[in-house]
């Protein structure tokens, strides 16, 4: 057992949260008062940003989340910033127990548009990947089946503590999946920690990206991906498109990808 998860299962929840949020307090901060008083391209008023930033905290307290709070902070700015005249929808790839979901499901509602989440809701696929350490020191392996959470437990988070009415769920594995999904997409955030599977959402949703649109990558700390995003050669052979201008590439576990052919 790593001391990660000792300390997640023998130390109280309440003050494992409190850790976190102090812990991270001083990107979480700046970002959330950046983002509650910044004009939104999308028209938000400042207490209906004051009261997203909130719902971000309840919900990081009920649902695991992997991520941080500044980096969803960031994506919704980004989001809430496309001109309305950039039509497409949100894709969400990889859910894990739906707390990006739910908080993004809230930004859909804000801007009006559709998020898409497609996620086997059985974790990652059978791969043959060797991992290791993140750029920020920490071990991480993904097995077959490791992040498994039912599409159920999924949806219940989003019913509770999002908004469904503005979600569409697509179950099962990328490759079989996002080949079916044909609609503009305006925003697209991939968080799925293999190459294989970023290489899947790649292939499927980038040329789906309307003129104005980008791609997140949550997985830029891992040196498996940034590999795989510097490597022209998969830019050219595999995507058959210019490398793309991205931003945070080696240096964040937030990466902008700016497709190239708009
Ligand atoms: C790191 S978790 C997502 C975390 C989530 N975005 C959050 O911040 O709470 C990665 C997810 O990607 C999914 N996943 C990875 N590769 C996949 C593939 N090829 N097809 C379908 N789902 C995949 C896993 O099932 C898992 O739920």
């Amino acid at each position: 057992m790593t001391f990660r998860s000792w300390v997640k299962r023998h130390v109280p929840w309440w003050i494992h949260y409190s850790y976190r949020k102090i812990y991270y307090a001083p990107k979480d901060v700046p970002m959330a008062f950046r983002f509650i008083f910044h004009n939104t391209k999308s028209s938000t008023t400042v207490w209906e940003r004051l009261w997203l930033i909130w719902q971000f905290y309840v919900i990081s307290y009920h649902v695991d989340c992997p991520h941080t709070e500044h980096e969803l902070i960031n994506i919704t700015r980004h989001i809430l910033d496309l001109d309305s005249a950039i039509h497409g929808v949100l894709i969400e790839a990889g859910a894990f127990h739906g707390g990006s979901t739910a908080k993004l499901s809230l930004v859909a509602k804000l801007c009006g548009r559709e998020l898409n989440v497609f996620d086997s809701f059985e974790g990652m696929p059978e791969n043959v990947e060797e991992h290791g350490k993140s750029i920020y020191g920490r071990e991480h392996h993904f097995p077959k089946g490791s992040h498994a959470v039912g599409l159920e437990e999924v949806r219940n988070n989003v019913v509770r503590y999002g908004d469904i009415s503005y979600v569409r769920f697509h179950k099962g594995f990328f490759d079989v999946t996002m080949p079916k999904f044909k609609s503009p997409v305006a925003v697209a955030c991939i968080n799925v920690d293999l190459v294989q599977s970023t290489k899947d959402c790649l292939r499927f949703i980038y040329p789906l990206i309307v003129s104005g649109g980008f791609i997140f990558s949550q997985d830029g700390h891992f040196p498996w991906i940034i590999k795989l995003l510097r490597d022209e050669r998969f830019w050219n052979d595999e995507m058959h498109v210019r490398k793309p201008v991205m931003h945070g590439l080696g240096t964040s576990k937030f990466v902008k990808i700016m497709p190239s052919n708009h």
